[in-house]
């Protein structure tokens, strides 16, 4: 039974400071389903303030520290109580911002990396567990209709046996721009967010759309992570190759130093009998490849797409371009499903497509196993099983 009633919404972080926080403001609510209603939207008392100002929140649901946010929330009737908080600051504050909200009752989207230390990461799941609410991990790029296609594709022996998976991540942002001051490198580059930053803040998307898109476990990897920023004390490229239980085999590569590149998320699998290529960066097209066929583009909110695929996960007609904001919004739209089941007495659907706490953990693996790698003289290590 659909939820009679908006799904009421917090964040902390998210204020007219914030990167990301902004995209998950619009993407939650762009359904119309959700609606924010408080926040501590700010680390800086004052622009908290102003952005609560800004988005018309009632002043006495505008908190200017997470904790003073729970404790009042806590203590207001159910019925007016947020159901779930984004949890959108930086790396090391998630896990304490979450288990708070998780403790009274509260559901949570988290930001990724879920953790700094991969010990948070576990103790954080068994909150999740204990309390039975709904956590998201935000990889928003498993909300695209044509990578869930392809997911459907790829599990249903599309293209076959799985040989070889290359997902890789270039972004330019971190080499020199003249004085041009940019946001992006404030807190990334403090090493107290653990020495990983090409892994940390981007090959973790990677890693979790290949998971995503095939569900293979990874066996063994071997990184080779570099530091080429002039007294850069995080790496900022990386490659990292990797066995994936099952014999197929692959390359994760993250850079924020190859020049050119924006925003450069790439897939392509290739297995016995065809393979698929997607790029973020094209996010609305899909191509599939067959040996010895021309080969095929798929677009979106096309028939022929998997039927598994629900129609409100695309809002425009085929031709008009949907993007990132419309890809969180599918990974909300399934977050409030079962938001709305809990709010109504239910449970956390088994079945649901968002990644949960078990990605979380698996992002922050991967990230801690690549790094442990990069230091051994061995390389190739063993992903352990968490
Ligand atoms: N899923 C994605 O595609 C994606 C993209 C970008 C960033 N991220 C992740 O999102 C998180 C935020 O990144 P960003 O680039 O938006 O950072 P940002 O620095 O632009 O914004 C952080 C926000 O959090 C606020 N903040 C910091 N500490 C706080 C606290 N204790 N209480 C309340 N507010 C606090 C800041 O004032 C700001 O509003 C990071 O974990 C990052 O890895 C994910």
């Amino acid at each position: 039974m659909a939820l009679n009633r908006l799904i009421r919404m917090g964040i902390v972080g998210g204020g007219s400071d914030a990167f990301i926080g902004k995209v998950h403001r619009m993407a939650a609510q762009l359904d119309s389903k959700i609606r924010l209603v408080a926040g501590a939207l700010s680390i800086d008392p004052k622009i908290a303030v102003q952005s609560g100002k800004d988005l018309f929140l009632d002043p006495k649901r505008v908190y200017l520290t997470y904790k003073e946010m729970v404790a009042a929330e806590k203590a207001l009737p159910a019925e007016e109580r947020i159901d779930f908080v984004a949890v959108v600051t930086p790396d090391d504050t998630h896990v304490e911002i979450a288990t708070a909200f998780l403790n009274i009752g509260v559901s949570v989207v988290c930001e990724k990396p879920v953790s700094v230390k991969h010990k948070d990461a576990l103790a954080l799941r068994e909150t999740v567990k204990k309390t039975g609410l709904a956590f998201a991990i935000m990889h928003g790029y498993t909300g695209y209709p044509l990578v869930r296609h392809a997911r459907a594709l790829v599990r249903n022996g599309g293209i076959g046996k799985i040989y070889k998976i290359i997902a890789e991540y270039p972004q330019d942002w971190i080499l020199p721009r003249g004085d041009a001051p940019l946001h992006l490198a404030g807190w990334r580059m403090d090493p107290k967010f653990g020495t990983s930053l090409s892994m940390g803040d981007i090959g973790i998307h990677a890693a979790q759309l290949v998971r995503f898109v095939t569900g293979l476990d990874i066996e063994t990897l071997s990184a080779d992570l570099r530091t080429y920023t002039p007294g850069g004390r995080r790496d900022d490229d990386g490659n990292v190759l990797v066995r994936y239980k099952g014999g197929a085999h692959g390359v994760i590569y993250a850079s924020q130093v190859s020049a050119g590149e924006e925003n450069g998320l790439t897939i392509r699998i290739y297995g016995s009998k065809g393979g698929i290529e997607w790029h973020q960066e094209n996010p609305n097209q899909l191509i599939v490849k067959t040996q010895g066929e021309p080969s095929k583009i798929l677009t979106r909110a096309q028939p022929y797409l998997d039927a598994s695929i629900p129609a409100r996960n695309t809002r425009m007609p085929t031709g008009h371009p949907e993007g990132l904001i419309e890809a969180f919004a599918n990974i909300y739209l399934d977050f409030a499903d079962d938001v709305a089941a809990i709010a109504e007495g239910g449970k956390v659907s088994k079945t649901h497509l968002y990644p949960d706490i078990e990605d979380a953990v698996f992002g922050k693996t991967f990230v801690d196993t690549a790094i442990e790698s990069n230091k051994s003289k061995e390389k190739w290590t063993k992903f352990p099983k968490v």
